[in-house]
């Protein structure tokens, strides 16, 4: 049986295995805080944390984190895609605001069913938002930074309204500093029709197909250099090497799929043997849960140490 409780603010607290929030399917057990307002997020931050988004790119450790685990919920997962009529203008609209937990892929379905242009090249991306934003999650028919207006970030020093311009961006990178934590934005979009956003869609989907329909966590490295991770993966041999439960997949070099049972350990022992085999240094694009932290030498508590300016 779960256990249930409620923090002095109202956060919904269960102690769940996270196995169930990833799309790898894998993962130990944690904390988990549901909030759904600011007050209830700044109290789950005043103790170590971690954000979970769609879980679409993590592989967690089978023993769980130590940190409570913040999914947002209610209202900081809802969304208001009516244009604002002061910042909108002509053709140009901008958005109330959409929660960090609003699962992406409905956002887009309903962006295109309202003809509103920008985010439809991240159609397939199985996010939420706040996610996305982090990581810049995108294809080459766009990316998250191409449809945002304005991004509130929670952060150790409170809340921040930022603007794009305000942070230094680039390919899967958002340049928010690891663990603040994106709550809501307002999207910038281009008012177009409903059948020309279909049409592009389809196109960044179609560049999908031959990715694996497995329990997945994505790509597992970023793309160096303008040279496809996959390419590399597949040319030293790679595809279809499998350990435990884990398999590289025979569709696409750069996915690693669960084949039903994996753990994280076997999904660790394929990219280490991947960084052995191919001769490019590689960055991961996955994170690694409770690891990511101590690899990069970054403190696992909310506190002083992230008052790092955003820019
Ligand atoms: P999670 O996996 O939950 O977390 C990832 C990181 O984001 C963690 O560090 C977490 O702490 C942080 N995070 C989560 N929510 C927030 C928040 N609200 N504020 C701040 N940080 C937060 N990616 C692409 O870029 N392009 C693709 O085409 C693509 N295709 C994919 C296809 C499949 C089938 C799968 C499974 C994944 C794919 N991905 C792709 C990878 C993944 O969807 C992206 O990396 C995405 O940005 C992860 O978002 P998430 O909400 O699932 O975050
Ligand atoms: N290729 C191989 N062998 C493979 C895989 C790919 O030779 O095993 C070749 C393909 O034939 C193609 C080239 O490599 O010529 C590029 O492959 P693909 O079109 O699949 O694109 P990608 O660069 O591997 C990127 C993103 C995906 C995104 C697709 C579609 C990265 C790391 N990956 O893949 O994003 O969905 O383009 O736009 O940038 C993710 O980030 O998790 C992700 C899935």
């Amino acid at each position: 049986m779960t256990e249930t409780s409620e923090s002095k603010t109202g956060a919904r607290i269960e102690r769940l295995p996270l196995a169930r929030f990833t799309t790898l399917g894998v993962g130990g057990e944690a904390e988990v805080w549901f909030v759904s307002d600011h007050q209830q997020l700044a109290e789950a931050m005043a103790q170590p944390y971690r954000i979970l988004g769609g879980g679409s790119n993590l592989v967690i450790d089978d023993g769980g984190v130590p940190e409570r685990v913040i999914r947002l919920s209610g209202p900081l997962a809802g969304r208001n895609l009516t244009p604002d009529a002061e910042l909108s203008d002509g053709d140009l609209i901008v958005t109330g605001w959409v929660g960090g937990g609003v699962p992406l892929p409905g956002l887009i379905r309903a962006l295109q069913k309202l003809g509103y242009s920008n985010l439809e090249g991240t159609v397939g991306i199985p996010a939420q938002v706040g996610g996305a934003v982090w990581m810049n999650a995108g294809t080459r028919y766009g990316e998250m930074f191409g449809g945002l207006h304005t991004l509130e970030i929670a952060t150790p020093d409170g809340l921040k309204v930022v603007t794009p311009d305000d942070l230094r961006w680039g390919y899967r990178d958002s340049g928010i500093p690891r663990n603040h934590i994106v709550t809501r934005v307002r999207l910038k979009l281009q008012r177009s029709t409903p059948e020309e956003v279909l049409a592009k869609m389809t196109l960044a989907d179609t560049a999908r197909k031959g990715q694996p329909k497995m329990k997945t966590p994505g790509c597992a490295f970023k793309n160096p250099g303008g040279m496809g991770a996959g390419r590399l993966i597949d040319e030293a041999g790679l595809k279809g090497a499998q350990v435990g439960g884990a398999l590289i997949a025979p569709e696409h070099a750069n996915f690693i799929v669960n084949l039903g049972g994996a753990t994280a350990a076997d999904v660790h022992a394929l990219l280490d043997l991947i960084r052995a085999r191919v001769g490019v240094p590689l960055e991961l694009e996955y994170e690694l849960w409770p690891d990511d932290m101590q690899r990069q030498g970054m403190p696992v508590s909310a506190g002083a140490q992230w008052s790092a300016e955003l820019k």
